[in-house]
């Protein structure tokens, strides 16, 4: 065996892994990375069709971000925010203000632009969330906003309050005991219950397995034929009214938008999210959005800005677009939703270094204010708060990310990727196949006509990414359902490698 494989074996326990498994066979030990390539020490290619955990924005190696990182790396590598600002950190916070707060353009109207029933700033004056908190990753942007809505709502509503949060069924915001709170996935979750606050869940819109769906299985995304009368958004409104009325109306409403990832990659149908923050801010509840694994446009360009590009391939007279792009690179914008917190991480500094942050507004970070004896400091923080190096990696992602280039890849991507699932259609193995941008899960089960699903020690998902490995792709399953999410620079020609690895890896599941 490999040498670093060996060590790894004597001494590393990997995240959520069966290590009984994993000692049993040699791990690919990676070695380095090019674009959507990631190089084993063996010398093998492998396309990395989940963005090593949905962190990868651009590719690897990307030159850009290399430089700034280089940049940074011979100024500053590091210092602390407890007492001290710095540069890349404050620029940072700046872009990450300006692109929380899109200005409306013409046919985008943010109409729920409202906290607690007042105009916020969406006019481009004012901005909404123009506070940003940093942390490290997803679990600490979660933790952030969990602990500053609380004490905000403790502060506002009086210290006697409990708040109470709400989230969805399925929900997965991170690993530290809060976000494990505000987390419904009882396998992750539940063993851990004495060590958690209570938080309510309400059923997520996961169409394809919907009890409220009445239609029999087709072959498209079943957001597409469902038979309902939104009885999910109904749900929701009978938690919050119950809740009123037990004199405790919930504190916040936590989810992620457009698509909930580690549920299974459950997507929403079009209006759900703005229907049920609607019904949130109706009883004055604040919206927590965690974008963690839907941010920097990843859940794709909403349907006008793809017809600009397209529209702008053909009139190439028209004014560059770049400033409006910007309306796409967050999943809640594609449904006018603003949200009071905003979490993001994973792909903030194109999936290169640990940072976070969690945005907010004024009105939260005032209630913070004080003098110094009266105590009301966040008292919150980690030695990496505002790290130079992931600032630094940052700013050029999202600079990457608004050029011209990126977002005729993202379209093109998004194009390409969803040409490719078409074809998975055909495999009766295939029951739902789920895509929101450019991220799509693949939901496998024993027939399609029955939606009959694999018993998870079956491993079915484990099974298909082992077998779409050997065939050079790597991603990694949540139970039954296979994630594609590739980098954005994914080429056409490695799009049909992922889909064609996979449609082969599930031909050949047994029975
Ligand atoms: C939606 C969402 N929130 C939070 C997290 C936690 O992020 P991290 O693993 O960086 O702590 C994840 C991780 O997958 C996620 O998908």
């Amino acid at each position: 065996m490999n040498r670093f494989a060996q060590l790894d074996h004597q001494y590393i326990w990997h995240p959520f892994t069966q290590m009984r498994n994993w000692l049993g066979r040699e791990p690919m030990v990676i070695s380095s990375g090019k674009g959507a390539v990631l190089r084993d020490v063996k010398g093998r290619d492998y396309l990395d069709a989940n963005s090593s955990i949905w962190t990868n924005l651009h590719g690897h190696n990307h030159p850009k971000i290399n430089g700034a990182i280089r940049r940074q790396l011979v100024k500053i590598s590091h210092s602390s925010a407890l007492g001290f600002a710095n540069q890349p950190a404050s620029l940072l916070a700046e872009k990450l203000v300006k692109i929380a707060n899109p200005k409306p353009v013409a046919g985008r109207d943010f109409s729920r632009d409202k906290i607690g029933g007042e105009k916020s700033g969406l006019d481009g004056v004012s901005p909404h969330l123009n506070k940003v908190f940093f942390s490290d990753d997803g679990s600490t942007a979660m933790e952030v906003a969990l602990k500053l809505a609380y004490e905000f709502t403790r502060r506002t509503r009086g210290k006697g309050t409990k708040p109470k949060f709400l989230s969805l069924d399925g929900a997965y915001h991170g690993d530290t005991v809060g976000a494990v709170s505000a987390g419904h996935i009882d396998l992750f979750h539940k063993a851990y219950a004495g060590l958690l606050f209570k938080t309510d869940k309400v059923m997520s819109p996961y169409c394809y397995r919907c009890p409220y769906n009445r239609a029999k299985p087709e072959r498209a995304d079943a957001r597409e034929y469902r038979k309902c009368n939104w009885e999910c958004v109904g749900l929701v409104e009978k938690k919050f009214a119950a809740q009123k009325k037990r004199g405790n109306p919930y504190a916040a409403l936590v989810f992620e938008p457009l698509m909930q990832g580690s549920a299974g990659m459950i997507p929403q149908p079009g209006g759900w999210l703005g229907q049920v923050t609607d019904i949130a801010r109706s009883h004055g509840a604040l919206l927590i959005a965690d974008e963690v694994m839907t941010g920097f446009g990843r859940t794709g360009l909403a349907g006008d800005d793809v017809r600009r590009v397209y529209s702008k391939e053909k009139n190439k007279s028209e004014p560059p677009y770049v400033g409006s792009y910007e309306n796409s690179l967050f999943a809640c914008q594609q449904e006018k939703v603003q949200p009071d917190f905003l979490c993001v991480a994973k792909g903030l500094t194109g999936g290169y270094l640990p940072m976070a942050a969690t945005l907010t507004t004024q009105k939260v970070f005032d209630a913070f204010l004080g003098e110094y004896s009266e105590f009301k400091t966040f008292f919150h923080g980690h030695s990496f708060t505002g790290n130079q190096l992931g600032a630094a990696a940052a700013l050029v992602s999202l600079e990457i990310l608004q050029s011209e280039k990126s977002v005729r890849q993202r379209a093109a991507l998004q194009k390409n990727l969803q040409a490719g699932l078409q074809t998975l259609w055909s495999l009766p193995k295939v029951g739902d196949i789920r895509q929101v941008g450019l991220v799509a899960g693949i939901e496998l089960v024993k027939d399609w006509r029955t939606r009959k699903p694999f018993a998870l020690g079956e491993r079915a998902g484990i099974r298909v990414c082992e077998a779409m490995a050997r065939h050079g792709v790597l991603t990694r399953p949540i139970g039954n359902v296979i994630v594609l999410m590739p980098p954005y620079c994914t080429t056409a020609e490695q799009t049909r490698k992922m889909v064609s690895a996979l449609r082969d890896s599930i031909q050949s599941l047994p029975g």
